[in-house]
């Protein structure tokens, strides 16, 4: 026991922790889920929804699992029985089955994103819709797919297998730079367009009150908070594992959420002036995917060569944006088995990428059984998220006043989560949980 937390690995410094959740944040969803969402969901209202959800239950679902993460200093998959015993070993479970799950079609999706990165940099852009959509049927079907989908486990297993500081640490601290400046470049780009203010009275000022009370909504917006925030599956239990006892946690999960938040925004300030300007609103109703792979190709195709020159950057900073998240899914496994086998991070990681490669082919086959385990995965997160603030708000809850005062948290902070965490998060979840599994079995 001893030898074991000493061994531990650690985190560099304060910063490296917060760029690597924050790049775990940060991904596909944020750039393709939101500003879709929000489209479907009568835009202001799904937003304001969105950022209700993410201060009532996201940060202190955040400020739960540091807590459990710092307090056991063991892995996800294996805290919740060291902190509250066998009978909480179903959570661990829910935090390996899920992101395996995710990490599986998340790879795919990626590869289809470095496609079109190659697609734009060397061959062009599609300049139709029809055009863009035979482009994405060529690249979603047959072996295209799993090309893109093996490169990218075999960067990350390169990244995860060099462990917490020299791997996952070092490569946020050069990504997450980066991944800000491009993406505030194209908000500025976008905003030039045309059509940029339809585009941002449709993400923004559209505001469609009846939306609150459609439980697809109320669904989107749990699950994109979730999925956002990378909450409910174990990430931030497993990245707070490595942290020292002095980091302020609560402080640290009003950033994070705010730097997610600010980015999922952001994203939409570039996708809606493009949509709108090029007369691409029919086609994002479609579904999620084919707004980033087919709209965004075939608007910035009519554009010349800045079109191709914004389009390598868009789907170069979905690519960072992505396998920053990407490892964060790999390292829960790869910590657990760490943890619980003491075995090589080389091996860990080695078997965890070959597992999900297997588990990934379904979604490479088909974009419909990629959409299912999507959607299922969402509400196995809102579970997820569910049981973690009911343990720490009510069976564990010396653990969250124990860390807090570590964190140097004042009195009023520490009363005002232990009381949400106790009567107001727990209720919430429980409450968009019921009407997403409504809402998912009815669709
Ligand atoms: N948050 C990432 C995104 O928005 C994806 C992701 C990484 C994720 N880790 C996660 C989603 C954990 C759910 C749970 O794309």
């Amino acid at each position: 026991m001893e030898q074991q937390s000493i061994q531990r690995e650690e985190w560099n410094s304060k910063l490296g922790f917060i760029l690597a959740a924050v790049g775990s944040a940060v991904g596909l969803g944020n750039l393709w889920g939101f500003a879709y969402r929000s489209s479907q969901g009568g835009g202001a209202a799904f937003v304001l929804l969105y950022i209700f959800v993410v201060l009532v239950v996201g940060i202190p679902i955040f400020v739960a699992e540091f807590s459990l993460g710092r307090s056991t200093n063991t892995s996800a998959v294996l805290a919740p029985i060291k902190a509250a015993g066998k009978k909480w070993s179903a959570l661990g479970f829910l935090f390996l089955i899920a992101p395996l799950a995710i990490a599986s079609y998340y790879a795919v999706i990626m590869g289809w994103t470095a496609d079109i990165f190659f697609q734009s940099l060397i061959v062009g852009l599609p300049e139709t819709t029809s055009q863009a959509g035979e482009l994405f049927n060529l690249i979603h079907n047959g072996t295209r797919d799993f090309v893109g989908q093996i490169f990218s486990l075999v960067l990350a297993f390169y990244i995860v297998s060099g462990g917490i500081r020299r791997g996952i640490e070092k490569l946020n601290k050069i990504c997450m730079p980066i991944l800000f400046i491009i993406l505030l470049g194209l908000v500025i780009w976008a905003a030039f367009l045309g059509n940029a203010g339809e585009g941002y009275r449709n993400f923004l000022f559209n505001f469609d009150l009846s939306q609150l009370a459609n439980p697809t909504t109320i669904r989107n917006a749990f699950s994109q908070a979730f999925f956002s925030l990378s909450l409910g599956i174990g990430i931030m239990i497993t990245y707070a594992s490595y942290l020292n006892k002095k980091n302020d946690l609560t402080k640290q999960a009003v950033q994070i959420a705010s730097l997610d938040t600010a980015v999922g925004l952001m994203a939409g300030l570039i996708t809606f002036p493009i949509i709108f300007t090029f007369g691409l609103n029919e086609t994002i109703s479609n579904s999620t995917i084919a707004t980033l792979f087919i709209t965004i190709p075939s608007g910035l195709g009519q554009y010349g060569l800045i079109g191709r020159l914004v389009a390598i950057l868009f789907f170069g900073l979905a690519y960072i944006a992505a396998i920053t998240s990407l490892i964060s899914l790999i390292e829960i496994p790869v910590s657990a088995l760490i943890d619980k086998f003491k075995i090589k991070r080389n091996r860990a990681s080695g078997i965890t990428i070959i597992f999900i490669f297997l588990l990934g082919i379904p979604s490479a086959l088909s974009t419909d059984l990629l959409g299912d385990i999507d959607a299922i995965a969402n509400v196995l997160l809102i579970l997820g998220g569910f049981l973690v603030s009911f343990l720490i708000g009510w069976v564990i809850p010396k653990t969250l006043d124990k860390e807090l005062t570590n964190s140097g948290s004042s009195l009023l902070t520490r009363n005002y989560l232990k009381f949400m965490l106790k009567y107001v998060t727990p209720v919430l979840v429980a409450w968009g949980l019921i009407i997403s599994v409504y809402d998912l079995l009815k669709g």
